[in-house]
């Protein structure tokens, strides 16, 4: 059952990453599309989307950016804290875009999250995902849920850089075992289940999974061999891996990994090993790219920082 409201769609970061697949899977389905943004300028010349500003500080104005629409799509979130953005801050301003939609009387929100949101996590990332989640349950608004692991596609950081680095260095530091399993997605899959989800009415909750689940060792060594590297993949003491990704940080004036996502994805946070919502295989696409992907360096801070 399609839910009730308006001709048009809200999506949060229209001109980023899973916003832009959101926005142009809905476009493709008919829907007029408005998208809430903090980066307006980059907004492609002559693009039919409406932008209005994603502007926590103004929450009458974000209610009157989102009355009238039929389903808010939210992809906020910050990857890690920087400067004045913390998770602790992103938290508090979901909280900030559900009342204002509430206020405004959308009838549904189709909300990503994260695989393993866990409110005893000792992981900041993860904490703050199920305070979202839960937040977004107190509003008692229709909504589904979609959890990614690790996103692929499209202009993605996480599989470019890796490439990046094989394409690069001599070394390829895996840490510990290598042997922790990541289940990514890609966005076009995300995008196409949360636009299906937009049309439902019930409260739910799915995991974005892909079909394939490599191990991180064999996920690097495929893109070394797929992309042509000669560069040796060592394995080093997981300890190791944070201050080497802080070096390399330093050298490329990024955030390049953050002890906790290393950590998390070695706990195993990244995988689930429930059946696959997305189709698109990984390998396949990695395949299909080689010539492009890692060509240049994707880099975090510019993106969301600077
Ligand atoms: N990327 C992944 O591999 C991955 C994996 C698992 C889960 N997820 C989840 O998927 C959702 C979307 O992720 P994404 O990678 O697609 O994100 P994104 O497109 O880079 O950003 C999504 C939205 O968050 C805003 N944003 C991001 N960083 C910000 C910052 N530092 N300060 C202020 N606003 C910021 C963006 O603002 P602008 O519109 O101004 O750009 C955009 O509206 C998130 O909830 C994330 O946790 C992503």
């Amino acid at each position: 059952m399609t839910p009730s409201g308006g001709d048009f769609d809200v999506v949060t970061g229209a001109f980023s990453y899973s916003g832009a697949a959101i926005a142009s899977e809905l476009r493709v389905a008919g829907r007029r599309v408005r998208t809430l943004t903090g980066h307006p300028g980059r907004a492609p010349a002559g693009t039919p989307i409406e932008v209005r500003p994603l502007d926590f500080a103004d929450p009458a104005g974000l209610a009157a950016s989102l009355r009238g629409a039929r389903t808010l799509f939210n992809t906020y979130w910050v990857r890690f804290a920087h400067g004045q953005v913390s998770h602790e801050s992103a938290v508090a301003q979901s909280r900030v875009l559900f009342q204002a939609a509430a206020e405004a009387g959308v009838p549904r929100i189709v909300h990503v999250s994260i695989t393993h949101p866990d409110a005893d996590s000792p992981y900041p990332y993860f904490r703050g995902k199920a305070a979202v989640e839960q937040a977004l349950r107190d509003l008692r608004l229709s909504h589904a849920v979609l959890r990614p692991a690790i996103l692929f596609g499209g202009n993605g950081v996480l599989i470019n850089n890796i490439a990046w680095l094989l394409r690069r260095l001599p070394v390829f530091a895996v840490g510990g075992s290598g042997e922790y399993r990541i289940r990514p997605v890609h966005v076009h899959d995300l995008a196409r289940l949360a636009v299906q989800a937009g049309e439902e009415t019930e409260t739910e909750v799915i995991d974005a999974v892909g079909p394939e689940r490599p191990t991180f060792v064999e996920l690097v060594q495929f893109i070394k061999e797929t992309v042509g590297s000669r560069s040796r993949v060592v394995r080093v003491p997981g300890s190791l891996i944070p201050p080497a990704a802080r070096l390399l940080g330093l050298a490329l004036r990024d955030t390049v990994l953050t002890a906790e996502e290393y950590q998390a994805m070695a706990d195993g946070l990244a995988d689930t090993d429930g059946p696959a919502t997305g189709e698109t295989s990984l390998t396949r696409w990695i395949t299909d790219h080689q010539g492009a992907l890692g060509r240049s360096y994707a880099n975090e801070l510019d993106r969301h920082f600077r």
